[in-house]
């Protein structure tokens, strides 16, 4: 099967480049959403460094409700008021939280995180979901990671939603 390398010593935007391209091999010819979901969420838990959790919730038309995804068990539903998540779903922008602490709503699954990026997922105009993913370190996250997470999302969206 598929080994998913650790990209710990590449600059970011060779390590976001190495994922998309293992992401659309994962992916090929696989559009089922559970499956896709649970593969991206090994893969980037184990390519990249300084992680504590990294998964999805799929929108349930009313709320947000846990998908797969890798690290500590976390909250089964978010409300679209509620937190980054919810943030993230309601306004269909990326959420880029250098310091979880300082978001109000911030809902702490993993009490360990201290930085987090959320990506909506969105088809057609319509919500899907988010992607979400969690650091035990401040400011983790930046531009170069929301571009390659954007990224990452949009292989995703289009192995489900794409007619092949
Ligand atoms: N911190 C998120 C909740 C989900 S966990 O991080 C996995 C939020 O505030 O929406």
């Amino acid at each position: 099967m598929f080994d998913a390398l650790s990209l710990h010593h590449l600059p970011k935007a060779e390590q976001y480049q190495q994922l998309a391209q293992q992401a659309r091999v994962l992916m090929e010819g696989e559009s089922d959403r559970i499956a896709n979901a649970a593969n991206m969420s090994a893969l980037v838990m184990h390519a990249l460094p300084d992680l504590n959790w990294a998964g999805f919730y799929f929108y349930d038309g009313t709320e947000l409700v846990l998908g797969p995804f890798q690290g500590k068990p976390a909250c089964l539903r978010i409300q679209l008021e509620r937190g980054v998540c919810g943030a993230a779903a309601t306004t269909r922008t990326t959420q880029l939280v250098p310091d979880v602490h300082a978001f109000p709503g911030h809902i702490a699954c993993d009490a360990a995180s201290r930085s987090e990026i959320v990506v909506p997922l969105v088809n057609k105009g319509r919500l899907i979901g988010v992607w979400d993913v969690d650091s035990p370190f401040p400011a983790r996250f930046d531009v170069k990671d929301q571009s390659g997470m954007e990224t990452l999302c949009q292989i995703y969206l289009d192995s489900v939603f794409s007619i092949r």
